[in-house]
């Protein structure tokens, strides 16, 4: 797997030396979906104090439009760099970065990296040509996806499907209940349905809740598909950007929810296994 990272190091190296060894990096998300990319950053620095922050509140993000999603990243991170003093900000979410990253890099003084549709990695996997790309309806409709699909894979067919049943799928599969197969159908047979969607054979998982599925989708889309998503990549850039600092816990790491009432049991567990001991709402 691989990615595209849109990682501009704004901040990078300016307050090195101020940086406090318990800084912690804080991963963004709407749910539970940069988890996958947290489990890479995990990998990557063993050491590093994490703060997950999911947006649980404006979940999901993919069935909002820009100004909105724009808005509550903006608002919400602005919020939580003054509150925790992150050393690095990932925003883990595509629909995320491919609306707001270059706003919020605007106002906030910390290094901040990005996560968006890998779609680079894919024109060089493919091998038929055509490629399809899961995200969620924000997501595929972005000028930034076009983008990349004219930089990267201009001599290639690149197919598009909006499907927020999968983030939902996912958040369902985290809380530990069974992924509904009509829903993974749904979305393999909205790319296949496509004109020269038999021919895929790579799919871009363009949004962090899809690799929490992805044995799913694979047994949908059959052993000729390949998948690719961005958190090795993402991982990789956060471990260059924060090369040579040093890390020390004061406190186990942490998961914030946004609203209100008890986080379910069933996601406390969960956020356990990926080193999350604490959780509280934010
Ligand atoms: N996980 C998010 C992404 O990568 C979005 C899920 C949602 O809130 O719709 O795009």
């Amino acid at each position: 797997m691989a990615s595209d990272t849109m990682n501009a190091p704004r901040g990078a190296g300016t307050a090195f030396a101020a940086i406090a060894r318990w800084a912690p990096i804080l991963v963004f998300d709407s749910g539970v979906g940069g988890l996958t990319v947290l489990e890479e950053v995990r990998k990557a620095l063993p050491d590093a104090p994490i703060i997950y922050a999911a947006d649980t509140a404006g979940l999901p993000y993919g069935t909002k439009t820009e100004a909105q999603i724009a808005a509550r990243v903006a608002g919400l991170l602005g919020r939580m760099t003054e509150r925790f003093r992150p050393r690095l900000v990932c925003i883990a979410c595509n629909t995320a970065s491919t609306i707001a990253l270059g706003m919020v890099r605007e106002v906030l003084e910390v290094p901040i990296v990005g996560t968006v549709p890998a779609i680079k990695p894919a024109a060089a996997m493919t091998r038929t040509g055509v490629i399809g790309l899961l995200g969620t309806e924000a997501t595929v409709r972005q000028a930034y996806v076009d983008r990349l699909e004219h930089e990267f894979a201009a001599d290639k067919r690149l197919l598009r499907h909006g499907a927020p049943g999968l983030v939902e799928a996912a958040e369902a599969k985290l809380r530990g209940e069974t992924v509904d197969p009509a829903i993974i159908e749904h979305a393999a047979n909205a790319l296949r349905s496509q004109p020269g969607g038999e021919l895929i054979d790579t799919v871009v998982l363009a949004c962090t809740h899809f690799p929490l599925v992805e044995e799913e989708l694979a047994r949908a889309f059959g052993p000729d598909v390949r998948f690719v998503h961005g958190a090795q990549g993402i991982a990789r850039q956060v471990a260059r950007l924060t090369a040579g600092q040093e890390y020390a816990r004061q406190a186990p790491d942490r998961a914030l929810f946004t609203g209100a009432g008890d986080v379910p049991d069933a996601y406390r567990t969960k956020l356990a296994q990926y080193g999350l001991l604490e959780v509280q709402r934010f």
